[in-house]
């Protein structure tokens, strides 16, 4: 073996050790994203990871989760979960266990959104109706103060057009036990890429996630 070779080799080595003896890194928060447009690329998704981003410069760890991607079936009306003893699970064998899971272990949800025909996504339906686990049999949530902050993005420039029906989703999220924020919403949007023409929409996505994060609500 060439000497360059070895030391290379010796380098990455010293170097994998030097890591592992860090002391970790101080997470302040964990916060799950989750990503209910179809398109991974498209506005939505640009916005929710702006949020994430500016959380993670903040000290918190974030996962996201598209849900186009994933395994996810609507929710089949059975009342399993509302048993005693299945303890906030659903009957359901796909992906959304791991994510009740996640959200239960969190600090803070960011949702997001396009609008389709005034409503959130049909992804984002079956995500939403599927959260029925986060209560108990008597209707008392299972969270523990987790905050939520909803992303909607819409081709509407009248971001008041669609308030109502995000105050009522908020509302919604308030029964399942979240603190909610006031949600962020981002219009004009078309094409994948008409969010880079709003740096202002990028801003006030870094803000709010800074508010979810530092702000003691
Ligand atoms: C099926 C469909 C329905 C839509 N319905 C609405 C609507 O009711 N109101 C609105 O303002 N925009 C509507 N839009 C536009 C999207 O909300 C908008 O383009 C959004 O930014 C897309 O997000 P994305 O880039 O993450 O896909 C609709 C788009 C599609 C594809």
């Amino acid at each position: 073996m060439k000497i360059s070779v070895l030391m290379e080799k010796v380098y990455q080595i010293l170097k994998l050790v030097y890591m592992a003896n860090l002391p970790p890194k101080e997470v302040l928060m964990k916060i799950i994203g989750i990503n209910g447009s179809p398109r991974l690329k498209g506005n939505t998704a640009q916005l929710l990871d702006e949020a994430l981003q500016q959380a993670e410069n903040n000290g918190a760890a974030t996962t996201t989760y598209n849900l186009n991607r994933l395994n996810l079936k609507g929710c089949q009306g059975c009342y399993k979960c509302r048993e005693i003893g299945r303890e906030g699970t659903c009957v359901l064998k796909d992906d959304m266990n791991q994510i009740l899971e996640e959200i239960l272990s969190a600090n803070a949800v960011v949702l997001a959104s396009p609008v389709y025909m005034w409503q959130m996504t049909a992804q984002t339906k079956i995500f939403t109706d599927r959260l029925m686990p986060l209560l108990k049999p008597d209707y008392s949530s299972r969270l523990s103060g987790q905050k939520l902050l909803s992303i909607y993005t819409q081709g509407q420039p009248d971001l008041e057009k669609f308030k109502q029906y995000f105050d009522y989703v908020n509302a919604m999220f308030s029964f399942l036990g979240f603190r909610t924020q006031e949600p962020l919403v981002a219009g004009w949007l078309r094409d994948v890429n008409d969010i880079h023409e709003q740096p202002e929409a990028k801003e006030n996505a870094r803000k709010a996630a800074e508010n979810l994060i530092l702000a003691d609500w």
